[in-house]
């Protein structure tokens, strides 16, 4: 059974408008789906809206079985499905542990320290900086630091939309490896990118979205070379 199964989604920001217009992936046990898309297609608005952060008006998002379509945005996070938003994913004045600490909120007290030491452990440059304000680490920390901290409660599926926006290459690399890790040490990820090539140099399977449905599905080993997602992706980006 796939831990994540997300069916014929439709969601929208007002009420009669549908972004995603029916859209279905579903990913297994430590898999790493990548989505790609043009830009407009609703990659950001179809994770937001598995996340619980987009209003959803059909369709189904199962975890693990359970239907959580309707569940609130931080009752999923207890329930295990963690997300890494595109932007503002960090406290940029507040220090990197003050960060931690926040996003272990939902946990129980006795817990918190355990597990932001365990984060410095998985991350040690975090560790590092801990005294130093967010806002001051490079791209790729403060992008580490977003992943540190939707992983301190220990979710079963990591969803981030574009981690390697705006970061340099040795930040791209940096971060795409870090993910790998977090896939072998037990994790599913579900990866939007722009960056298709290092997300699918990473990824097992992937989707192409296009106008708000999913308009292909393969491996991601062989899914660049796929004429249909040629035509697809790349006669959409020429027209968006
Ligand atoms: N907060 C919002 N309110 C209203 N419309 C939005 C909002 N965010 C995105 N949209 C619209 O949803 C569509 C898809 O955007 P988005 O999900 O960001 O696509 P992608 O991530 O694939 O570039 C766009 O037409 C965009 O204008
Ligand atoms: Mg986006």
């Amino acid at each position: 059974m796939s831990i994540l199964e997300v069916k014929g989604l439709i969601a929208g920001y007002e009420p009669g408008l549908s972004i995603v217009k029916g859209a279905s992936i579903h990913a297994d046990e430590q898999e790493i789906v990548v989505i790609l898309g043009p830009n407009g297609a609703g990659k950001s608005s179809f994770i937001k809206a598995i996340a619980g952060l987009v209003p959803i008006t059909g369709g189904e998002v199962l975890l693990d079985g359970r239907d959580i379509t309707y569940g609130a945005a931080h009752l999923r996070v207890r329930q295990g499905l963690a997300f890494v938003p595109q932007t503002e994913n960090i406290f940029p004045l507040m220090t990197v542990e003050e960060n931690l600490r926040v996003a272990g909120g939902v946990l129980p007290k006795s817990e918190v320290q355990g597990r932001i030491d365990e984060t410095f452990t998985m991350f040690p440059d975090l560790a590092r900086q801990r005294k130093l304000a967010a806002g001051s680490l490079s791209g790729g920390q403060r992008q580490m630091l977003a992943v540190g901290r939707a992983l301190i409660v220990h979710p079963r599926v990591l969803m981030l939309d574009e981690p390697s926006a705006g970061l340099s290459p040795k930040f791209v690399e940096m971060v795409f490896t870090r993910l790998s890790e977090i896939r072998r040490a037990g994790l599913t990820i579900v990866l939007v990118e722009q960056n298709a090539r290092a997300a699918l140099a990473i990824g097992d399977r992937a989707y192409v979205l296009v106008e708000g449905r999913e308009a292909h599905e393969g491996r991601a080993a062989t899914l660049w070379d796929d004429p249909v997602v040629a035509e697809l992706y790349l006669g959409q980006r020429r027209h968006a």
